[in-house]
Parts: C-alpha cells; structure tokens; sequence
C-alpha cells in the first residue's frame, strides 16, 4: 500500500514531533488534538524549526515553504477519513487509547493502516479495540521525534505482512531506522535499558556514588549521558512506571527502592563534585551494568522479540551507544558474557538465556 497522507492523533511532545518528521519528507499530515493550545504550540513549533533550518542553511526556504504547507491540524477525527495511515500519540492511558481507535475504525477507510507509539502497552492488547488487528501495528518513536531517527516498528500477533512492510517503509521514507520487532513488554530498548538504569540505582542504594555510576555508565556504554542523568531527563516517574510495567517479568525488572522512592517523589539526582575513580569500585560498577543489559538483552534474544543487530540498532540510534549490547558480548566472548550474566542473574533468582551460549558471534551467527 502507497501512504501519502498521514493522520497523527495528539499534537503534544510525541504527536508534534512525528508530524514534523513525515511533513518535511513530503507527506500531507493531520494532526488532530482535542486541545486547542496543544495544536497551536505544535504547528508554531514546526514553523521555527523549519525556520530555523533555513537561518542555518540545513533547509531550502522552498523546502520549509512546502513542510509548512504538508502539515495542517484539526480538532476532528473525522478530517482523517482519506488517511492512509493514522499514528496515535495521546496521552498513555489504556481507556483513553481503546476508545480512540474504536473510534477511529468508522471514521478511516477500510485499507487504512493504524498504529501505536505507546511506551507501555502491548501492541496486542490494543489490537483488542481495533476492527481489523491484521491493520494494526506499533510504531514507538523516541524523544525528540523530529530528530532521533529510531522506530521500534512493532509486529503484533495478527498484524499483516503487508501491513507491516509498509509501515518499515514509511519509516524509512522519512529518514528513520526502523527496529523491526515483535510485540513484548517495553519492545526492544526499553527492555535493556530500564533494567540498566534500575541496576544503576540499586548500586547508589548499595552505596556507590550517584557521580560514580553515571561516569562509568558513560565509559562502559560509551555514551555521551550517564543512566542516572538520562533518568533526570526522562523524569524518574516515568522510569519508575516503565520499570513497573516490566516487573510482571520477575524481579530483575521490579524497580529498585531507590527508583520507587526517586520516581514517587519524582525527584532527580543531584550531582556534587565526582569522587576521584576508585578501579575496584568502578570495575564492579561496570561488571553489574553490563550483566543487567546483557542479561535483558539475551532475553530479547530467547524469545525472538529482535535480531541481535536490531537490539544494537536501538542502542545506538535510541540511546546514542557507541558501545552496543550484542556487538560488546561479541567482543568478551562466551565466558566473558557468562561471567557477567551469571552474576546478575543470580542476584535475581533468574534462569541464564539460552543465548548466552552464541555469545561471541551473536552478529555473525
Ligand atoms: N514523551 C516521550 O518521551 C515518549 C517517547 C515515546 C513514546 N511516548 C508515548 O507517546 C504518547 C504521547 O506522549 P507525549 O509525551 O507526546 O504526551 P503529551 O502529553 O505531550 O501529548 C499528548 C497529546 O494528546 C492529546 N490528546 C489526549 N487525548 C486525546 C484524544 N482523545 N484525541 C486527540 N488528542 C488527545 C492531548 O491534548 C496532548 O496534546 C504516549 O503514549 C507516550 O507513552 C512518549
């Protein structure tokens, strides 16, 4: 199926940004809101960024002309009738979900294609409220949608092949990686990445230095931000609420007591002066950062959520990782791995993944 218009439910901090991103790769978007501040805030800040774009000579003024022109907004369901494909981005609440698409199944056409960028909930569950779930799909954008150029394009159990080739095709249509995967509890990067910064918590609660954990998290992940300080900006409520979606996986995923205290007062970390590098402490700090993710990420593995390059796709686009889950298990070898998992699922009371044993050539394999 040809998209050429694309509809996109809520113009807020998701809806906006993914607008933006069809828009200016030449797509005619809607975007519908019930807020009427929501709309203006959005198609004002599209106008600048384009705008902006043309000052620092990264656009053609006819190239923010015709994105300005692509991008229109409504306070209607109805006005997306003749979409192709409708992206929802309302606020994260199941009901409020359900009822937009069983809502939005009268208003679309019958081969229209509809999907998700819910954080937390399953693909299928939603799939319930939907006419025909073989239409239906996740597409998880990450902050800021304009720019990061990763999507968790998500299968669900009854989404169509045609379907879900045509969303992968989208995505890359308007300049994004597309992470193919299957429907699971925090998709692909949410599901190694909470479990990281949940482990970096539990170090504080053990009595590392917050300062400590963020620097060695950079080092190990060779990222430009810690998981503490990606915690401040994400707001520890919401880590803490996508740790307690996760939970339901065992108690490696329940958030820690740092992060319920953190994310109940949705407070953030405070940083002093970083302790001077102490390599016991700093080794160990490692060794449990990398045995959390490995250990999530070999679990996405087992279950066949994604491929072992899709997993370090997401890290490195989603989170910026120069230091990616499958390729650095590559680098340590299977007893390296082994050594690392071992310990955290112990822990944890949590059976070792079948796919420790490819480590070494999960990228090769
Ligand atoms: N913010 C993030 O970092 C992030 C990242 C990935 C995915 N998400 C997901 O994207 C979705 C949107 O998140 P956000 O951060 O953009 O939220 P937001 O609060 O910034 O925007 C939500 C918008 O939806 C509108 N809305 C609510 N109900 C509506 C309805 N029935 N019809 C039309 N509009 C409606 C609201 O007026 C609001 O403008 C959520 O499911 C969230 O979990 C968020």
């Amino acid at each position: 199926m040809t998209i050429r218009k694309l509809g996109v439910m809520g113009a807020g901090t998701m809806g906006s940004g993914i607008a933006q991103s069809a828009a200016q790769s030449g797509y005619a978007v809607i975007m519908v809101d019930t807020n009427d501040a929501a709309v203006e805030r959005a198609l004002d800040g599209a106008a600048k960024t384009w705008d902006r774009g043309v000052e620092k000579g990264r656009l053609t003024e006819t190239d923010a002309e015709a994105a300005k022109t692509n991008l229109s907004a409504s306070a209607s369901m109805d006005d997306l009738h003749d979409a192709d494909l409708v992206i929802e981005a309302v606020f994260e609440d199941f009901d409020v979900k359900a009822a937009l698409f069983r809502a939005l199944g009268k208003v679309v056409a019958a081969d229209a294609i509809l999907a998700t960028n819910t954080s937390s909930f399953r693909v299928d569950d939603l799939a319930r409220h939907v006419a025909e779930p073989e239409r239906f799909l996740g597409m998880h954008y990450f902050v800021p949608a304009n720019i990061n150029k990763l999507v968790e394009v998500v299968r669900g159990q009854n989404t169509a092949e045609a379907t879900f080739a045509t969303a992968l095709d989208f995505a890359r249509s308007t300049a994004k990686e597309p992470l193919a995967c299957r429907d699971s509890y925090g998709f692909v990067v949410n599901r190694f990445f909470c479990p990281c910064v949940n482990e970096g918590v539990r170090l504080v609660d053990e009595g590392h230095a917050p300062e400590r954990v963020d620097a060695v998290s950079r080092q190990v992940f060779g990222s430009p931000l810690g998981v503490l300080t990606v915690m401040n900006l994400s707001k520890a409520r919401i880590a803490m609420n996508a740790c307690t979606t996760l939970g339901g996986l065992g108690a490696f995923y329940e958030p820690c007591t740092g992060l319920i205290r953190m994310g109940e007062a949705d407070a953030a970390w405070e940083f002093g002066e970083e302790p001077a590098a102490d390599n016991a402490a700093d080794a160990a700090i490692a060794d449990r950062l990398r045995g959390a993710t490995f250990l999530a990420a070999l679990e996405l593995l087992d279950e066949e959520v994604a491929a072992p390059d899709a997993i370090d796709l997401g890290a490195f686009h989603g989170l910026r990782w120069e230091t990616t889950p499958c390729s650095a298990m590559d680098d340590l070898g299977q007893d390296g791995t082994i050594r690392l998992v071992e310990a955290v699922a112990a822990l944890y009371g949590r059976d070792m993944p079948r796919s420790t044993a490819r480590a070494g050539s999960l990228l090769v394999g």
